[in-house]
């Protein structure tokens, strides 16, 4: 049985598998590192371009562990699940000084560097030194939840102890590497959570969900919770030089370490808020559509209220991180990285300028 189940995904592999990608052209640990946790929570095609552009920024550990979060964050935007890149940073530095620059190559060390977990730990080693380890992430479970029928949710910690039974049980001793990449393609790309292509599996004579055709029951999902809507309003606060209040969120929580608008509770009194964290007086107000930004755990309704003041710059009080930000695009010196929200707010304020500016120029001229 055993044999039979990773020979045939290892057969499979030599004809389908993904072997061409960038992290697996110069195969090392930094890059499989790199690679696998944009990974975590994001598709291929997705990653490459942000794989690209973050190995030519930071292309060994020494780069990595030695750049600013706030650079490091900026080559995150978008990507989402910022945490990552915030355990990254953190874990290239305790690299650089608990290990003098080499990635550890004991599975218990790498487990101890924040961000990685057991299945990254173990596809880390595996794809980059062919160490034999089990791998089990989303595409992993799939597979296999539906090759045995997985009863239970993966959450529960009974349940995930019998997944990673049955991917110990069936990891080879050789090709690891080659079989461990062969079970997330084929999660990936035919082991598909909707209409899989069961005609193309080489596991289908032997796949119980295949049998009862009920590949679309399994995994099964997490038990249902209700969604929790919150609210907020961002205030793009900006002056007539055309410049936005913009702030750094702390370093834990939501969008941690990222750039942001200020917020205030959705009944705050706009004027009166301004006013006491500011010291500014609001001379329009114009409040822009709700929009939904949806996290893991909540939908956010974001409410953005633009205010303009008319005091220069020099009047704002410095507090909590926040720095007039100008949205043309000659002026914006620094690299930041935006909440992705907050970033399409500020692209929308600087075409409303722009378009501001062009009727002005329009006016003088007739
Ligand atoms: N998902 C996580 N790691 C991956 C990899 N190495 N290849 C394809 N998908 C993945």
């Amino acid at each position: 049985m055993k044999p039979l189940f990773s020979s045939s995904v290892l057969d499979w592999f030599d004809l389908h598998g993904r072997k061409n990608l960038p992290w697996q052209r110069v195969k090392s640990v930094y890059n499989v590192w790199i690679s696998e946790i944009m990974l975590q929570q994001t598709q291929v095609a997705t990653v490459i371009p942000y794989y690209q552009r973050f190995m030519q920024s930071f292309p060994d550990v020494s780069a990595l562990a030695d750049a600013s979060l706030d650079d490091v964050l900026s080559h995150w935007a978008g990507l989402g699940y910022y945490a990552r890149a915030r355990n990254l940073h953190r874990a290239a530095q305790m690299i650089r000084d608990d290990y003098a620059l080499e990635f550890p190559r004991d599975i218990d060390h790498v487990i101890d560097l924040p961000g990685i977990g057991k299945s990254t730990a173990g596809a880390i080693l595996s794809l980059a030194l062919n160490q034999k380890h089990a791998i089990l992430d989303g595409n992993v479970k799939r597979v296999l939840a539906r090759y045995h029928r997985i009863e239970g949710w993966a959450g529960h910690t009974r349940v995930l102890n019998q997944y990673w039974q049955y991917a110990e049980r069936y990891t080879p001793l050789n090709r690891v590497a080659d079989y461990n990449q062969a079970m997330m393609d084929l999660g990936s790309m035919v082991c598909t959570r909707s209409q899989p292509q069961c005609e193309r599996c080489p596991l289908n004579r032997s796949c119980e969900a295949h049998r009862y055709q009920q590949e679309s029951s399994f995994p099964l999902p997490r038990p249902k919770k209700p969604q929790l809507i919150k609210q907020t309003k961002m205030l793009m606060l900006c002056n007539e030089q055309n410049n936005v209040l913009i702030q750094q969120r702390p370093p834990v929580g939501i969008w941690g370490g990222l750039w942001s608008l200020p917020e205030c509770a959705p009944d705050e009194d706009i004027y009166a808020f301004v006013e006491t964290h500011f010291g500014q007086k609001i001379k329009t107000i114009t409040e822009w559509e709700t929009v939904r930004h949806t996290f893991s755990h909540f939908h956010l309704d974001i409410t953005p209220i633009k205010a303009v003041v008319d005091d220069p710059v020099s009047r704002v009080m410095e507090a909590d991180a926040s720095v007039w930000y100008n949205t043309e695009p000659t002026k914006k010196k620094q690299h930041r990285g935006f909440a992705a929200p907050v970033k399409r707010l500020l692209e929308r304020l600087e075409m409303q300028f722009q378009d501001q500016s062009q009727n002005e120029i329009r006016r003088e001229y007739e």
